[in-house]
């Protein structure tokens, strides 16, 4: 049988990715441009600036995945592009890109949801066994996805307030560490003690939805009161403490989800599945669990095009196709 090559396109925030995977699962070319450099020193992600580098980035990305691969148009079976959400001005390169490629090489083109990418990053690690749970948690979204089938996502929780990337940068700010500052809060945490008290949002009773602004507010109260009063912070302490109240809450839940669901596997995704405390802390809660934990390697957790391909790939193979009228999508639902 003749090998499946899916292009994917992903531009949503300020990463632009160009990738090509076969088969659904073997990366043959994996290109991610940064922006990060030139987002800093405004401490978060400007729109604007970040539209702009896309369309300086598109083109030598596509290039350089293509010179990667190896690969012509002709062994292209489709492109996926993110659809949404994101911002809308970064997110319409990508998607106007793949509708050139498309339309002048005639690829079917396939649209994908950027938080089905971000959960399909897992199959380029191990084939996914069903029903299953996905801890999603990335810059803009946290949430508990069930998925009882390819293609089929069910959120069964999600944030109230601030992601949990959200509130790591958020609170890396007030530390004076640099945008964005989940990696910072990770490595300072693992060098000191979780020492601070600070809360942690149950919600009601069987709820798996999460807030993380009081935390947020918490962290900054703390180190405004300390300041007053002349006291200084252990920064290290209170990134530990932080990172230890959002880690006790995802995986307390994400735990009590795997057995009321009763589900084959659980598969970690987005920016924050980076984060090292995370990861242990996952690890040994599903130790003893007769489930499957899947966590993918750094480089696949934060934003790429690969799982764009991930999920496009299945996308394509059930039928789903886009047309010459594919927009971008910010608020899209997943
Ligand atoms: O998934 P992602 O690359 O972009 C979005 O779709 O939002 O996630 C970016 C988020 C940022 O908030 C960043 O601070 C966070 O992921 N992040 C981390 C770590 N690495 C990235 N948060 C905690 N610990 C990390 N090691
Ligand atoms: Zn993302």
């Amino acid at each position: 049988e003749k090998d499946l090559y899916i292009m994917g396109i992903e531009t949503s925030c300020d990463e632009t990715a160009v990738a090509i995977i076969k088969n659904g699962n073997e990366i043959v070319a994996n290109v991610v441009a940064s922006q990060i450099e030139s987002h800093k020193r405004f401490g978060g992600v400007v729109p604007e600036i970040a539209s702009r580098h896309h369309v300086e980035q598109m083109t030598i990305v596509f290039e350089e995945a293509m010179n990667q691969a190896n690969l012509t148009f002709v062994d292209l079976d489709a492109i996926a592009v993110t659809e949404g959400p994101g911002l809308v001005g970064a997110l319409l390169i990508g998607v106007n890109a793949a509708k050139a490629i498309s339309f002048a090489h005639q690829i079917p083109l396939v649209a994908v949801h950027h938080i089905a990418g971000h959960i399909y990053a897992n199959r380029l690690v191990k084939e996914m066994s069903f029903p299953l749970l996905s801890l999603v948690v990335s810059g803009g979204h946290t949430e508990i996805v069930f998925m009882k089938e390819h293609g089929h996502f069910q959120v069964i929780g999600e944030t109230r307030d601030d992601a949990a990337g959200e509130a790591y940068d958020k609170v890396a700010r007030t530390l004076n560490l640099p945008y964005p500052g989940g990696p910072h809060i990770d490595r300072l945490a693992q060098e000191g003690k979780p020492t601070i008290d600070l809360p942690r949002a149950w919600l009601e009773e069987g709820s798996y939805d999460f807030s993380f602004s009081g935390l947020k507010s918490s962290v900054i109260n703390t180190v405004h009161n300390l300041t007053q009063r002349g006291e200084t912070v252990a920064p290290e302490n209170l990134a530990a403490s932080f990172q230890q109240s959002v880690i006790d809450v995802l995986v307390t839940k994400t735990v009590r989800a795997t057995k009321e669901f009763q589900v084959k596997q659980v598969l970690l995704a987005g920016g924050v599945a980076a984060n090292r405390g995370l990861r242990k802390a996952l690890e040994e809660a599903f130790y003893e669990l007769p489930v499957d934990l899947v966590i993918p390697p750094l480089s696949l957790c934060t934003d790429n095009a690969a799982m764009i391909a991930a999920a496009g790939t299945v996308l394509f193979e059930k039928g789903q196709r886009a047309g010459m009228d594919l927009n971008a999508n910010p608020g899209l639902d997943l």
